[in-house]
């Protein structure tokens, strides 16, 4: 008789999900509440998760297993925004919760773990999986790592796995460095780097469009492509991250790795196959082939920005140095822009225009791949559209791709007017999306790392960004440059009208 599993339908997924224990750092944390929590319920409630699954979460607050459920209850029902939340599933899934207090530099804790685990091990019969999630402060990783390999936890007798969070140091030698420390106690293929972004449908599926189909890929390179944009706007400010954020700032918030990692997909060249190592590969060889620039290309090609105070719409918005707990001097980039080249056959001369900001008008990200314009126009009574051939990939919201093209105007003569093909995920599916979270944690659960950074992605990516980083801080800004609200500093543009081309409007 098989064992009845209340979490997992074997009918509707064709991955088996192996038992295990999520072992989740930083419990009481932000991330846990808002992301880690709902998507895991959200695994359980669509029978996904193997029949056993625990969590243990893992903090200094004191708590009793039944109040980090009750907290946990909690976060499911305030932030899983389009989950209903299930009593019966809340019920399965709440069984398998507890909670271990403590401090990470405190060896103790690791040998309470241990005892834990072993005791969940032996009731729910998890097999010695055990997944570590770090969503604790960077600065934690590397001692959270080191007390794990100390207590004999880094090995034992089913798999671990040790994800982390970003970000992965803050320039190319902290990145190494961490990596070494991590290794001491997890070998490389056990360590799975979280890049959220990846684990968005939309940006799953430009892998589907662009090696699904085969319409698509020969007009891929540098012959028909003119150039790309990347944009990742946001209309939110700082919020209360000042410290993070005041450290880190655009260019290594969402450029080093989540808009680098779309673009490694948009650019990479096929992979052999859909093995994670196959496709890791690419990404990998696509970043390493993005030119480092030198500080005066730098100077040209790379335009940070900070938001200044805005009336909108009768409402005060706060400049970023006027944000609580935010240096009245901040020389913090909240907007970064970058043009990139790829040394390669494929896009050689090629720009990839990449932007980023807090407080832009809105919250859209999108790739628009301009194509060349058609060689000459033999339509001579055109009034002159010229709107070029876009491709439009929306990873957020609005979700879908649309490719836009001119088309006659109804009625007498030969007017051109651009109009738009669209895909629409919503309409054309009509089925939700997991969240990135939701994908992300069931494929390291089932030991899939397509989807997740490796070492040598990280230390590409750092080795682009760093430089730009060098010359930034080298140099005193006439910070604020951009009213909160607006498309960012007009030096931005200038940087594109350099070429002749000007950023989309999305
Ligand atoms: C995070 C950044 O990694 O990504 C945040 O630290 C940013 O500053 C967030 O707001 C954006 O993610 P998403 O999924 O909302 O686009």
């Amino acid at each position: 008789m098989p064992i009845e599993n209340p979490f997992q339908d074997p009918l509707r997924f064709e991955r088996q999900v192996p038992e295990c224990i999520v072992v989740i750092f930083g419990a009481n944390g932000d991330l846990t509440k808002r992301k880690l929590l709902p998507a895991l319920y959200r695994l359980a409630y669509d029978r996904r998760l193997s029949t056993g699954f625990a969590v243990v979460g893992i903090s200094r607050t004191p708590m009793s297993d039944e109040q980090f459920r009750q907290k946990m209850q909690e976060a499911v029902q305030q932030f899983s925004e389009d989950t209903q939340f299930d009593e019966d599933v809340w019920k399965a899934f709440a069984g398998g919760l507890s909670y271990v207090a403590g401090d990470i530099a405190d060896p103790q804790l690791y040998r309470r773990l241990a005892a834990k685990l072993k005791e969940i091990e032996d009731s729910r019969r998890t097999g010695g999986n055990v997944m570590f999630y770090l969503s604790t402060q960077p600065s934690q990783y590397a001692p959270i790592a080191q007390g794990l390999g100390g207590a004999g936890l880094g090995k034992g007798g089913g798999w671990r796995r040790l994800v982390v969070e970003k970000p992965f140091g803050h320039d190319l030698e902290s990145a190494r460095e961490l990596s070494d420390r991590l290794h001491e106690s997890f070998d490389e293929s056990s360590v799975y780097r979280i890049d959220h972004y990846l684990g968005k449908e939309t940006v799953q599926n430009i892998l589907a469009f662009r090696f699904g189909n085969g319409i698509f890929e020969p007009l891929w390179n540098r012959r028909y492509v003119n150039h790309v944009q990347i944009t990742g706007a946001e209309s939110i400010g700082v919020e209360d991250r000042a410290t993070y954020y005041q450290e880190a700032g655009a260019l290594d918030d969402m450029i080093q790795n989540h808009l680098l990692q779309v673009m490694a997909t948009i650019a990479m060249e096929p992979s052999a196959s859909f093995r994670a190592n196959s496709v890791r590969d690419e990404r990998s060889k696509l970043l390493r082939s993005i030119r480092a620039m030198t500080p005066e290309e730098i100077l040209r090609n790379a335009v940070p920005g900070q938001y200044g105070p805005a009336s909108i719409g009768g409402k005060a918005l706060p400049g970023f140095r006027q944000e609580k707990g935010v240096d009245p001097q901040s020389q913090t980039n909240t907007y970064a822009a970058v043009t990139f080249f790829v040394e390669n056959w494929r896009w050689a001369g090629v720009p990839f225009y990449v932007r980023t900001g807090k407080r832009l008008p809105k919250r859209v990200t999108e790739i628009a791949i301009q194509f060349n314009p058609a060689p000459l126009t033999i339509f001579d009574e055109d009034d002159g559209d010229r709107s070029p051939n876009l491709l439009i990939v929306r990873i957020q919201p609005d979700e879908g791709i649309s490719l836009k093209f001119l088309s006659k105007r109804p009625g007498a003569g030969m007017n051109l007017r651009p109009v738009s093909m669209d895909f629409n995920y919503g309409s054309s599916f009509g089925e939700r999306s997991p969240s990135a979270y939701e994908t992300l944690l069931l494929d390291a659960i089932i030991g899939d790392a397509t989807l997740y950074t490796r070492q040598d992605m990280v230390e590409a990516s750092w080795s682009v960004i760093e430089p730009i980083q060098n010359v930034w801080r080298a140099t005193h800004f006439d910070f604020p440059n951009y009213a909160a609200g607006t498309w960012g500093p007009a030096a931005a543009d200038e940087m594109l009208a350099r070429r002749g081309h000007a950023w989309r409007r999305p």
